[in-house]
């Protein structure tokens, strides 16, 4: 019988890497609401996150709503952090089906001559060397259990640029090129991995920086005509990381809206 939106992540467990802003606050994550969207479809979730108040108070309301949720700190870009948080998924749980990692910070403001090295630094490591530890802690638990699912996030700036935030740019083509690495190496394992490369969302990661005029500006450049918000992502995340995409891997899922599709409003 095929799944129902209701039971589609039955029996499954999920590590979810940036994932603390679920349902602590209004504004979510695209992570965290995919989280909380695989708790309600009938899977158990663990989130890891370096942001500690968000991601305990996101979990006990989870809880409180009956679902299976837990909180575990981590900081991607150390290992001993990610062999603990597997340890901790796996002692829980038993075994390990889906990893999604959307830990992330920007250089948004930064060119190549002032962006500082050690900001540029800590912009790959949470992305790359974050995504790259991550798939190597988790992949071994996922073998055990016949397969799984990985999906990492990305950014339509994996595509195109501005003059601006280089590193972020860099580091998130980066992630795209790692997962087809990954995907080949892993494809014998029953193991996928995908990228999911976001257009502009209003989330925690960007309402400070996306005010109304910024809004009215850049809506004009989206062929749907609209700034996303964390669900317009989320649902990408969870297609991958679903049976759904059971044939699906090495592959960018474009959830932007059509920028990238666009050249611009030029004639
Ligand atoms: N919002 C957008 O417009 C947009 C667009 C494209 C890509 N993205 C990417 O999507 C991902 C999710 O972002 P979001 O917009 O849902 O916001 P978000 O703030 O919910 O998610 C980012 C999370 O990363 C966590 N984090 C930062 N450094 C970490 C570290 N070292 N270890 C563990 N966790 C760490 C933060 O605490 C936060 O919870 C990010 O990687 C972001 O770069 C966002």
């Amino acid at each position: 019988m095929p799944n129902t939106i209701s039971n589609r992540f039955e029996g499954k467990v999920a590590l979810i890497a940036g994932g603390a802003h679920a349902i602590e606050t209004s504004l979510m994550g695209f992570a965290g609401l995919a989280a909380l969207e695989i708790a309600r479809g009938g899977g158990k979730i663990m989130i890891g996150d370096i942001d500690d108040i968000a991601g305990k108070q996101s979990v006990k309301n989870m809880r409180e709503a009956g679902l299976t949720a837990d909180y575990y700190h981590l900081d991607v870009t150390s290992e001993s952090d990610w062999i603990s948080v597997v340890e901790k998924t796996s002692s829980l749980h038993g075994h390990l089906d889906i990893m999604i990692m959307a830990a992330g910070i920007n250089n948004r403001g930064e060119t190549i001559e002032t962006v500082s090295v050690p900001k540029w630094r800590q912009v790959m490591d949470v992305t790359n060397l974050g995504m790259f530890l991550g798939v190597r802690s988790v992949a071994p638990k996922m073998r055990e259990n016949g397969g799984g699912s990985i999906v990492l996030i990305s950014s339509m700036m994996a595509k195109i640029t501005h003059n601006q935030a280089n590193a972020y740019a860099t580091s998130r083509a980066g992630m795209t090129h790692f997962a087809r690495s990954a995907a080949v190496q892993y494809g014998p394992d029953n193991i996928r991995v995908n990228c999911v490369l976001p257009g502009w969302a209003v989330t925690p990661f960007t309402a400070e920086m996306f005010d109304d005029e910024w809004m009215k500006q850049h809506e004009k450049r989206v062929p749907l005509g609209r700034i996303a918000d964390a669900s317009d992502i989320a649902g990408a995340i969870l297609f991958l990381a679903s049976d759904e995409a059971k044939y699906v891997t090495g592959s960018e899922l474009l959830a932007d809206g059509g920028v990238t599709a666009w050249l611009g409003p030029v004639d």
